[in-house]
């Protein structure tokens, strides 16, 4: 029997988990997605071509990988079929690779214009939902009136389709939003059903239990990021899934002694999308520089990240939530040309306490950061090979995060293509 490993982002997503785990594909036998949509955005990049995949776990640029769509996800069939079409153009081939889980849930285009009413209605609070309907389907699947993928191929479906777009008109109404074409909307989903039908559906929790217990290789492919989670991040700043290892076994059915290792990936600095607390957040020109170096621009939305200073407090927490044994550093090439660096090693609270740990309040409370000075390096990293191409000011950067955090940084990568990755353990080749 074999165990799921488990990559997850862990501060506010687009750590760069797409390339790692592009990076990692090869040695896995079936590839996993187990929350979250559209939402996300997974950038590969290999031979000079840049993909970036929303629902499409990143094992499908790899020939022999079998790749699923999980039940804890939500699914936008014309993204899917969007992405489907991009992937074929590069001249990969979904037939036979990939599954969809009976079990997932499905967007309507209702659900995106629910989104968008209720961002308009929450005003100054709005969260910066990426008004994918990500939030709307998981509320239909805990409500209880979400349709499923399996429910495609009843003989009631359009009656079942037909009741939860009239529910959905009403709380569009209610909310006197009216700025939709749902004509033009149904024709493009209902096309993308039609191509639903033909990927293969299966449960996923007796397939991936088969699939262990025949000694495969699975990774479990987390999209955005821990401190997103909807119970355990910076609410109500966060997305509507579980995205900590917990999420594994809800997501796919899996029990918790399935989960093999956790890979938790992290930027070496930290950025955010959309509103919510983020103590370590830079508003000066040393921000901008990351932002403009580091392209932190939305992959889905195309939306300015904000940039901030490496974060270990809320790195920590992350690292205990989701069972980490092995951390990739992300993006060290962006960093090159500061003369010093910080590091926020804990906060100091609005009453003068100093606390290591993530604060329940943190969407209220200011907290600011207690920052370690580094010294940083200059060198371009880009064209490293392996740990010891690294400048040593970068090593010691690496090694005090690693003593921080009491584990091993398994991967640094220096860039965004495949190649551009030191691996500095075995277990990782
Ligand atoms: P939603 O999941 O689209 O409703 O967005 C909720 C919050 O999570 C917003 O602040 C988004 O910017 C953020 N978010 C959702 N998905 C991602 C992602 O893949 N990367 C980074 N932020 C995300």
């Amino acid at each position: 029997m074999s165990k799921i490993d488990v990559l997850l982002g862990l501060q506010w997503g687009d750590e760069g988990k797409g390339k790692v785990v592009d990076v990692l594909a090869p040695t896995y036998d079936v590839i996993v997605r187990f929350q979250g949509g559209p939402n996300a955005g997974h950038t590969l990049v290999f031979d000079d071509k840049k993909y970036v995949l929303h629902c499409l776990p990143s094992g499908i640029f790899q020939e022999n990988t079998v790749n699923l769509i999980g039940n804890g996800m939500v699914l936008d069939p014309v993204v899917l079929a969007a992405e489907i079409a991009e992937v074929a153009e590069g001249g990969f081939s979904i037939v036979d690779r990939l599954k969809i889980a009976q079990k997932t849930h499905l967007i309507l285009p209702t659900h995106r214009f629910l989104d968008a009413a209720y961002e308009r209605r929450k005003g100054k609070q709005a969260i910066g939902s990426t008004l994918r309907g990500i939030g709307p389907a998981y509320t239909d699947k805990v409500s209880r009136h979400g349709l499923r993928v399996g429910d495609i191929l009843l003989p009631d479906f359009d009656e079942r389709l037909q009741a939860l777009i009239d529910r959905h008109q009403q709380q569009l109404e209610w909310l006197d939003y009216s700025e939709y074409d749902l004509g033009s909307a149904m024709i493009e989903w209902h096309e993308a059903i039609t191509q639903l039908r033909e990927i293969p559906q299966v449960d996923d929790s007796y397939f991936l239990n088969d699939q262990l217990s025949k000694g495969k290789r699975v990774l479990a492919e987390g999209a955005q990021g821990t401190l997103l989670d909807i119970s355990y991040g910076s609410y109500p700043y966060v997305t509507s899934s579980h995205t900590i290892t917990g999420g594994v076994c809800t997501g796919l059915g899996v029990p918790p002694s399935a989960i093999g290792d956790v890979f938790g990936v992290f930027k070496a600095y930290c950025t955010r999308v959309g509103g919510g607390p983020f103590p370590s957040e830079l508003f000066d020109e040393t921000g901008e520089t990351i932002q403009k170096n580091g392209h932190e621009f939305g992959a889905t939305t195309g939306r300015e990240r904000r940039c901030g200073w490496l974060d270990l407090v809320a790195l920590r927490y992350a690292c205990m939530i989701n069972g980490v044994t092995k951390l990739f550093m992300m993006k060290g090439d962006v960093l090159s040309g500061f003369d010093t660096l910080q590091i926020a090693t804990a906060y100091n609270g609005v009453n003068g306490e100093v606390t290591n740990s993530f604060p329940y309040d943190v969407s209220q409370s200011t907290v600011s950061p207690a920052y370690q000075a580094v010294t940083g390096w200059q060198e371009d990293v880009t064209s490293a090979k392996e740990w010891n191409d690294l400048p040593n000011t970068m090593k010691d950067y690496i090694t005090l995060i690693e003593d921080e955090l009491k584990l091993p940084i398994s991967i640094v990568s220096v860039g965004p293509d495949r190649n551009q990755t030191i691996k500095r353990d075995t277990k990782v080749e």
